[in-house]
């Protein structure tokens, strides 16, 4: 593909699709530079629907339910990205929807709303599709994989596949203007001396650490070998009668309990795998030990308090050790952090000492970029469009299982 260039920088305009959970989202960005030299982006359109309120009375995400919200949001966000992006209505001659039936067999309201939005919706300016085509839930993926097989064949554009957990890391370093990553004298410029890095990944699905020696190569050193750490989070919030999502529920209840409960009830939980040598995570002795304790009971105000508190506390300090161990061993400069987890304030207090003491900057998303977004998904999309890695979309699947480094 010719990549188009202004003022001899690369730019090219991506729109990114996300599916891989319970947020649907949408965004149009138009992206320069490469990762080293001159990189910068415009976000013209970004929309998200979140599933929240439609799977918390399940006390978690039902992939099935998940599909059906996708299919029925996906067009509607387009639109209003198109809107936010002033994308003109143009010609919609030429624009020829035969495939798409073929496509969008298994989601058919997705291709009826899909039919009638490019009646009247000509096709837009754009370079690339990016698509988060895994890890995630297999069901909800396919949603948006066929959703950009579908436009990438009616608008001929191509498709880059991205991988949502890169898409996770990725925020941790653009987003963050404020660090020595960027040289804000010409825009949003990325420091190789930020690497080696070690990446953390802590979301719903997922807990992992990464050795980053530069962008973008993942190599995995450990993972949870059960439960995610958010997936903990909104497990024991269920068991204390708290809704889902857990993880803010639990955060809000520790920080209360830190900053104003003084006693008497107080709690000991289990930090488990913290002193083996390996990069490995286990949580689900952490829940079954607050099952232990909740279990038959009606807990007090008091006791949520203490027992959220020690929750995170033991959750917090299992991931802090971990992480500060792999900077040591592999003289990481960086760590980037992504995921829903890192939106909570004692983890990023905690990693922050801890990190300031072995010499390493800490990177987080802001928590308004943390969970599950779009935006992301075209970000890594450029950089690997900038390397020409397009699929064709008939060859496109959903991975649910994909991993990070070795796809
Ligand atoms: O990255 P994400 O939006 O979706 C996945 O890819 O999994 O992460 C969602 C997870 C949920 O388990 C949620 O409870 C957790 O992130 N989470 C938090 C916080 N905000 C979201 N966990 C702890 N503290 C928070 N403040
Ligand atoms: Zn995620």
């Amino acid at each position: 593909m010719d990549v188009p260039s202004y003022c001899g920088v690369e730019c090219m305009k991506i729109l990114g699709i996300e599916t891989s959970c319970d947020e649907t989202a949408v965004c149009l960005i138009e992206a320069c530079g490469t990762f080293e030299q001159n990189f910068s982006f415009k976000v013209f359109g970004n929309a998200l629907l979140s599933q929240v309120a439609v799977h918390a009375p399940y006390g978690g995400v039902f992939p099935n339910l998940a599909k059906r919200e996708h299919s029925r949001n996906l067009v509607p966000l387009l639109a209003r990205v198109f809107q936010q992006s002033r994308v003109p209505r143009g010609s919609t001659s030429g624009i020829d929807t035969d495939g798409l039936r073929d496509i969008l067999e298994r989601e058919p309201e997705l291709c009826t709303q899909l039919e009638m939005f490019l009646a009247t919706h000509g096709k837009p300016d754009i370079d690339a599709i990016a698509v988060t085509h895994g890890p995630g839930l297999e069901p909800a993926l396919w949603v948006g994989v066929n959703f950009a097989r579908a436009l990438s064949t009616v608008w001929n554009v191509p498709i880059v596949p991205v991988n949502h957990l890169e898409g996770h890391i990725a925020m941790a370093i653009v987003s963050n203007p404020d660090t020595s990553l960027y040289n804000e004298v010409s825009g949003l410029r990325i420091k190789e001396s930020g690497f080696p890095a070690i990446a953390l990944l802590i979301s719903g699905g997922h807990t992992e650490l990464d050795l980053v020696r530069e962008w973008p190569h993942f190599e995995t050193l450990g993972e949870t070998r059960d439960d995610a750490v958010g997936e903990a989070f909104d497990k024991v919030a269920r068991m204390m009668g708290l809704p889902y999502p857990g993880g803010p529920q639990i955060s809000a209840l520790a920080e209360t309990a830190r900053n104003t409960y003084r006693g008497p009830y107080s709690v000991s939980l289990p930090r488990p795998m913290l002193h083996e040598k390996n990069f490995d995570f286990s949580f689900s002795g952490l829940k079954t030990a607050v099952l232990r304790l909740v279990k038959d009971k009606t807990l007090s105000e008091d006791e949520k308090m203490a027992l959220a508190r020690e929750f995170e506390e033991a959750a917090t300090d299992v991931l802090v050790h971990k992480t500060v161990r792999a900077v040591e061993e592999y003289g990481a400069q960086t760590v980037l952090v992504g995921g829903g987890v890192s939106a909570n304030a004692h983890v990023k207090r905690e990693l922050k000492k801890a990190l300031d003491n072995a010499g390493a900057q800490l990177l987080v998303p802001p928590p308004e970029w943390a969970t599950d977004n779009a935006l992301m998904i075209a970000l890594v999309g450029y950089f690997h469009a900038l390397n020409n890695e397009f699929i064709e979309a008939a060859t496109l699947r959903a991975n649910g299982n994909l991993k990070l480094g070795r796809n």
